[in-house]
């Protein structure tokens, strides 16, 4: 993958001393106290980071942090006090007022959270109003205007006013907006934040809907982390204009960088940040036809397994749980059992990305989740332990490893008895 933007060390002061704060923050001084003796605001400090193309990029904090400020400097809207922003290798934050007017028109575009709609003009030429700032001719934004329309699922009220439309649509004729003049990069600043609950849902899956096949890179500015863990490849959290800790939704859940990050995480459903990858394990598999029960048996006692998958060559044949073998293999005496005559042909399946939350119910019913490929081969197994241990580890920085052992076992039951 190659970055599409390269953020390196990025500094902004507000106010008319940048250096004397830079200097402040060079000795460690906070944004507070800073300000307090200088009067110098820290908007953005030792910011660092990349966005690959095609990623949704999402920058996370309260009020304050320095999300709007950082967005503004990819755009060229506000010049760093120091540092580099390179876009395809071309750096926003030196370069001349020319070149960035070209960037600006040819590269990037910005959805606000509180774009005006023109209330008297029709959805098209609001959708077009991008492009119309740019000086493309008529009929061309009307075409680029209609194709974002359609993309958004609103091409059929190009010709109705947006008092014709709901808070949702509207919404999406800002995105259709944005999307209208094709940029590369599309920054979002908190472009749903003022909405209400369900059409905010409704945002943000059409947001993943369209991304999965425009793949813009984008950047999205949220506050709020079940936003930010949802849509985002990559999160960065911004604490006083600093990153505190960049990765992905599951790095973050599972392993917040400071006490600040654990906060936000303790309120998170676990359950929608994780996917059977993050707690498969590797299949171990018998062959139907040249194992026998006894074969089972001793494997599961070995790997201390509670069920086994059975193989008919490349294909799943069935499950055979330690009981059902090991029961059939004593009760035959000195002869083999067949594996076919013990196994279960009925058994979960799942793939990779579904959700931990749409497990339980498979993982309560004790056997291991077989995870399919696109062509139907098996390419691991979810232990239901694996499920419920995921979901009950504390969030906690400090104690979670130690706490993770310890507390398993008990709290596995639990969620056995609550997901029935
Ligand atoms: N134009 C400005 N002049 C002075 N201070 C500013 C300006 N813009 C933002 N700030 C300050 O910079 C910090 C970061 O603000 P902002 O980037 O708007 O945060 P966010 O978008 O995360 O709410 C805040 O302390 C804010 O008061
Ligand atoms: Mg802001």
């Amino acid at each position: 993958m190659t970055a599409k933007l390269r953020v390196k060390k990025v500094y902004k002061i507000f106010g008319d001393r940048p250096k004397e704060a830079l200097a402040l923050l060079a000795e460690g001084e906070s944004k507070e106290s800073i300000f307090q003796t200088t009067s110098q605001t820290v908007g953005v400090q030792n910011a660092s980071f990349e966005v690959d193309e095609g990623q949704i990029f999402v920058i996370m904090g309260l009020s304050g942090s320095g999300k709007s400020t950082m967005v503004r400097m990819l755009n060229g809207l506000i010049r760093p006090t120091s540092g580099e922003i390179l876009i395809d290798g071309d750096d926003v934050a030196s370069c001349s007022g020319s070149k960035l007017r070209d960037i600006r028109r040819n590269k990037i575009a910005m959805v606000f959270q509180h774009f005006a709609l023109f209330p008297h003009r029709t959805i098209l030429e609001n959708a077009a109003y991008g492009l119309k700032v740019k000086g493309v001719p008529a009929a061309e934004r009307n075409a680029k205007a209609l194709t974002a329309l359609e993309q958004v699922g609103l091409s059929s009220w190009a010709h109705s006013k947006p008092a014709d439309l709901s808070g949702g649509m509207q919404q999406r004729v800002g995105l259709a907006r944005g999307l209208a003049t094709d940029p590369e990069v599309l920054l979002m600043d908190e472009p749903f934040g003022a909405l209400d609950p369900l059409i905010r849902r409704e945002m943000q899956d059409e947001l993943l809907s369209l991304q999965a096949t425009l793949k813009k890179t984008i950047i999205f500015i949220t506050h709020d982390l079940s936003e930010a863990l949802l849509l985002g490849d990559k999160i960065a959290i911004m604490k006083d204009g600093r990153i505190v800790q960049i990765g992905t939704a599951q790095e973050i859940v599972s392993n917040p960088a400071d006490d600040y990050v654990a906060a936000f995480v303790a309120d998170i459903d676990r359950g929608r940040v994780f996917t059977a990858e993050t707690v498969s394990s590797e299949p171990s598999v018998m062959q139907l036809n040249t194992d026998t029960a006894g074969d089972a048996v001793r494997t599961m006692e070995d790997q201390n397994l509670n069920a086994v998958y059975v193989m008919d060559g490349e294909e799943i044949a069935g499950v055979v749980t330690y009981q059902q073998a090991a029961t059939a293999d004593r009760d035959s005496g000195p002869s083999d059992v067949h594996l076919s005559d013990v196994m279960q042909t009925d058994y979960p399946t799942t793939d990779m990305d579904t959700q931990l939350a749409d497990l339980y119910g498979a993982a309560s019913g004790g056997l291991p989740i077989a995870i399919t490929d696109a062509d139907n081969r098996l390419v691991g197994v979810v232990e239901p332990e694996a499920v419920f241990a995921q979901l009950s580890v504390p969030s906690e920085t400090a104690e979670s490893d130690e706490a993770d052992a310890s507390t398993a076992p008990e709290n596995t039951e639990l969620k056995l008895e609550d997901a029935r």
